[in-house]
């Protein structure tokens, strides 16, 4: 199918699949994929490293915004797969972490991080042809993105994904942990002040609970098919 050069915005709930998606997305039509949440978490893996965020979350918020204009977060592609740089270092590991997941959410509510973030997806998608997923991609980042996706899925689901991802990856987590790491997230990214997570008024809902990768991506073919009309 010959899609025109469009922005897919695909935002949502954590663990709902969005990364998977919008990568098989940008995979079958040749499109860039931007991870925006890469981004968060490699500002979080930074600002623990140098103690910028305190155990009990608290930000200095001076040294962070300073530190920000000089540090060097951007993709590369690795035997074809897109991974997060700080530097010449690839993160893409540490930044998957369950204590990088503990302090995100507090970093991403930070206004100079999202500005920082944002001015990066700018940057990386200033040709278009691109699908990124996030949070406020849809609302605040490309408000003006042609398609707009919101992803959903139950919280049972979710953890059970998170917690797979995480075991596949040699980790260790305790189920009980990623649930409640999972919730504590909902609840601040969609109550921070600024660009909080919400359905952009034009987005179409996704609810992948029981739906397989094939149908999704068949689901996807048919709204493009009737949103541009090819
Ligand atoms: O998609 P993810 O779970 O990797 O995202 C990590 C965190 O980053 C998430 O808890 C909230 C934040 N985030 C955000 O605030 N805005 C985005 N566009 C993407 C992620």
């Amino acid at each position: 199918m010959n899609i025109p050069n469009i922005i897919i915005a695909v935002d949502g709930y954590s663990s709902t699949g969005k990364s998977t998606f919008a990568k098989l997305i940008a995979k079958t039509y040749s499109f860039l994929y931007l991870d925006s949440g890469a981004l968060y978490r490699a500002v979080t893996l930074f600002a623990l490293e140098n103690t910028l965020i305190h155990e009990n979350a608290e930000i200095e918020v001076d040294a962070l915004e300073q530190s920000l204009s000089s540090l060097d977060v951007h993709f590369e592609y690795v035997d074809g797969q897109s991974m997060t740089f700080i530097g010449d270092r690839c993160v893409e590991t540490e930044i998957r972490t369950l204590k990088v997941s503990n302090y995100v959410s507090p970093i991403a509510t930070v206004p100079q991080v999202r500005n920082f973030v944002d001015s990066k997806l700018h940057e990386f998608g200033k040709n278009g042809r691109i699908v990124m997923d996030g949070r406020d991609i849809g609302t605040t980042v490309f408000p003006n993105a042609e398609l707009k996706l919101f992803m959903v899925a139950g919280n049972q689901i979710r953890a059970m994904r998170r917690y797979d991802e995480m075991v596949a990856k040699g980790q260790h987590p305790e189920f009980e942990e990623v649930m409640k790491n999972l919730k504590e997230r909902d609840y601040i990214d969609s109550h921070r002040e600024t660009s909080p997570l919400r359905q952009a008024e034009d987005a179409i809902i996704l609810d992948n609970s029981y739906l397989t990768m094939e149908n999704q991506m068949a689901w996807l073919e048919m709204v493009l098919k009737n949103k541009f009309d090819i």
